[in-house]
């Protein structure tokens, strides 16, 4: 069942080309940049009256999430707030008619996501869900369902899922951009994302490399996941990924906060993960690296290809296939799921079944 693979988690790792292309395929028009999502049925008038966005997801959905707020910010110009379904359900959030709740959940069973639900459709917020199971509750309880098409994700660690969840927030891009009336960008994103698919392919090219910088990386209690953008969103999530499968203490920090105080824990050989796929931010990235390299950091860098400069400041960097940079989170997280599942390998841990943790949380 496990397909020849070690884990679950390593297949599920493995049948990330095929979950993008069966979440994508289907619904999207490269020719026109337009989309036909089944389930999703804004009016354009709906979707131009539309004056903010509030997140409800948990884990890794909530990084889907929080990676989503920087494309759609950027692509719809509509304010999107990320926190997580725990904290939005509590702080009495300020929403209305005019207020988009966009459910981010795997399971669609989530306790938190689907209370978060509720007290969004309390207020009148028309409810979108992005979920893997069809006829789940958040599903039944939306207004609007696109469905991610990964398939059974059975390892606790979500990696497929998380996947497709991003591809779901830019096919909704463009549904929502074109429902507006300002997507100028639809045709290039769209055919952009027709290609990722191979491209997340190509990382699988890496894999042994990968392996053995994880065995660098293994014998470490503390790493540190560096990001701007983006790249803060995915490294919110490769950090988590390392955390709950190698139990290898893992933070994840916008760099340009480096000197606000994590800079104090970087020592000789502290091992960071520094992201620079964001090309806007490149030379900031690099003066961050430089920056922790003067600590003795040990620097693992992830840059798109051709960013030459980039291996000139970190001790190693894995260059991933060139993509349009608001793409990037499709084939950057995939390299950290594979480093996380090293690592953890490496350490001799139950990989699929991490302890204290459970596939889905239907309890507070
Ligand atoms: C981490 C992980 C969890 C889930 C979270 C939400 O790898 O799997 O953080 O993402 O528990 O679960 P769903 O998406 O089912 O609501």
């Amino acid at each position: 069942e496990k397909g020849g693979y070690a884990h679950f988690m390593l297949k599920e790792i493995h049948e990330q080309p095929r979950a993008l292309r069966d979440t994508l395929a289907s619904r999207l028009d490269v020719s026109s940049g337009g989309v036909k999502l089944e389930g999703v049925n804004l009016t354009s008038e709906e979707a131009r009256s539309l004056q903010k966005v509030v997140l409800i997801a948990c884990g890794t959905a909530a990084y889907a999430g929080m990676a989503g707020k920087y494309i759609w910010e950027r692509l719809l110009r509509l304010p999107v707030e990320f926190d997580v379904a725990s904290e939005f359900r509590y702080r009495q959030p300020l929403l209305d008619e005019h207020t988009l709740a966009l459910v981010i959940s795997q399971s669609g069973e989530t306790a938190d996501t689907l209370a978060g639900l509720r007290e969004a459709k309390k207020h009148k917020a028309r409810i979108l869900a992005i979920t893997n199971v069809v006829g789940s509750s958040v599903a039944r309880e939306a207004d609007d369902v696109l469905y991610t098409w990964a398939g059974p994700e059975i390892a606790v660690a979500s990696t497929k899922a998380y996947l497709t969840q991003l591809a779901a927030l830019y096919l909704l891009a463009l549904y929502l951009g074109r429902a507006r009336g300002e997507a100028t960008w639809a045709l290039e994103l769209a055919r952009e994302l027709a290609c990722a698919p191979s491209k997340v392919e190509k990382i699988f090219d890496l894999e042994e490399e990968i392996q053995e910088l994880a065995s660098n990386l293994a014998p470490h209690e503390h790493a540190f996941y560096l990001g701007r953008g983006l790249d803060y969103a995915v490294a919110l999530e490769g950090a988590l990924k390392l955390k709950e499968i190698s139990y290898l203490h893992a933070e994840a920090c916008p760099a340009g906060e480096l000197k606000h105080g994590p800079l104090a824990l970087i020592e000789d050989g502290t091992p960071v993960i520094a992201l620079a796929t964001q090309e806007d931010l490149l030379e900031k990235m690099l003066s961050n690296i430089k920056e922790v390299k003067a600590r003795g950091a040990w620097v693992l860098a992830l840059a798109l290809e051709g960013n030459e400069a980039v291996a000139q400041e970190a001790d190693r960097v894995l260059y991933l296939p060139r993509i349009h940079p608001i793409l990037s989170p499709l084939v950057s997280a995939v390299p950290l799921q594979l480093l996380a599942y090293y690592v953890a390998k490496a350490r001799g841990c139950p990989i699929d079944k991490p302890r204290n943790l459970a596939k889905s949380v239907t309890v507070e």
